[in-house]
């Protein structure tokens, strides 16, 4: 069993329904039991935080956004320290302030609440958020997802993972791997890697970046020469490991040199079965004969 970490009460407020209960067993008025205890959030468990650690960092990238980005850095990783605390967005020219998720900014929201917040677009409830076209696709975690990343990013433990993931980490099992397609897809959706590599993933779409310019999206249909069909699923996956190293968030782009927008650093600490799921789910969509100069 999971050792099972307690929600700090700050994080789980009394609702009002719960509040008027209390205040009426005070002056004595019977009142049948409403289920207040059963909606005290669930305890955490380690397990929980660690997919949810799994899947802020390496897939949807909640605090690498939600920061302060170095451009001069290959990638443009967080300023140390930053990760979480807010920032600009910057890519695709966006000078929409992302604002700080850090433990303490989310402490007067329950996980439920920021949670339900995740899927706010699916009218899950809430107050909508990420509403910009380069956002999309964060609103399709599942509730499950969305619940072990509030749990991850209000947990006591650093939100912060300054330093890239343990590659011996175990895997975080993805909860729904019906079949491995698609669970590859619900990845790219949540990864949002259509935001940058356009809805038929043919890529060539120009990403506005700070400081300088960035190379354009590859194409990444299954493709035999414009797209990924050059690699088997083995090499799709050694060639994300290859860029796997704490040495990625370190590499200064010499000056007049293109940047990249891709998200390197930190997709490529995926586990090697999503990996894989997401070369599974390129290899049933369409092939598209878009040659992109990419290198
Ligand atoms: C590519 C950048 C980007 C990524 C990735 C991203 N966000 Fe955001 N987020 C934003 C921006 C910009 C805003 C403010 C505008 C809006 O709400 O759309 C925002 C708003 C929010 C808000 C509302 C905060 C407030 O004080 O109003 C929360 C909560 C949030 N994001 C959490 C997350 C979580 C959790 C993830 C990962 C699952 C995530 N974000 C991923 C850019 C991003
Ligand atoms: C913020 C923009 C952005 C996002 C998000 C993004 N990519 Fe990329 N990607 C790029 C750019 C730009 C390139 C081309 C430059 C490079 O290779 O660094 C690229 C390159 C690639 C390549 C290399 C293709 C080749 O032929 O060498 C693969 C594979 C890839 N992306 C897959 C993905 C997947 C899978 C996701 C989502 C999980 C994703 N990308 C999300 C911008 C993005």
């Amino acid at each position: 069993m999971p050792k099972t970490l307690r929600q700090p009460t700050s994080s789980s407020p009394t609702s009002y329904g719960c509040l008027l209960l209390r205040f009426s067993l005070a002056v004595g008025l019977a009142m049948a039991p409403t289920g207040c205890e059963r909606s005290a959030a669930p305890p955490v468990s380690a397990a929980d935080l660690e997919r949810g650690a799994y899947l802020v960092n390496q897939v949807t990238l909640c605090t690498t956004c939600h920061a302060e980005r170095d451009w001069s850095l290959y990638s443009g990783p967080p300023v140390p320290g930053s990760e979480g605390r807010g920032g600009i967005v910057g890519v695709f020219g966006s000078s929409d302030f992302a604002p700080r998720i850090d433990a303490e900014a989310l402490a007067p929201l329950s996980v439920k609440e920021l949670a339900s917040r995740l899927g706010a677009r699916k009218g899950v409830g809430g107050r909508v958020i990420h509403l910009s076209p380069f956002l999309s696709g964060l609103e399709q975690l599942t509730p499950e997802d969305a619940r072990v990343i509030a749990a991850y990013l209000k947990s006591p433990t650093p939100v912060v993972e300054s330093s890239p993931p343990d590659p011996s980490r175990p895997v975080a099992e993805l909860h729904d791997p019906i079949d491995t397609r698609a669970r590859g897809e619900y990845l790219m959706r949540i990864g949002r890697c259509a935001a940058c590599h356009g809805p038929d993933l043919s890529g060539g779409v120009e990403i506005e970046i700070p400081l300088g310019r960035s190379l354009p999206s590859a194409n990444i249909t299954i493709h035999p020469t414009a797209g990924i069909g050059r690699m088997n699923r083995a090499e799709f996956i050694d060639y994300f490991k290859s860029l796997d190293s704490p040495d990625m968030l370190r590499v200064v782009v010499p000056e007049g040199e293109l940047n990249t927008a891709m998200p390197w650093p930190w997709l490529a600490g995926m586990a090697r079965e999503d990996l894989g799921s997401i070369y599974d789910y390129l290899a049933t969509q369409p092939a598209v004969d878009r040659a992109v100069a990419i290198h």
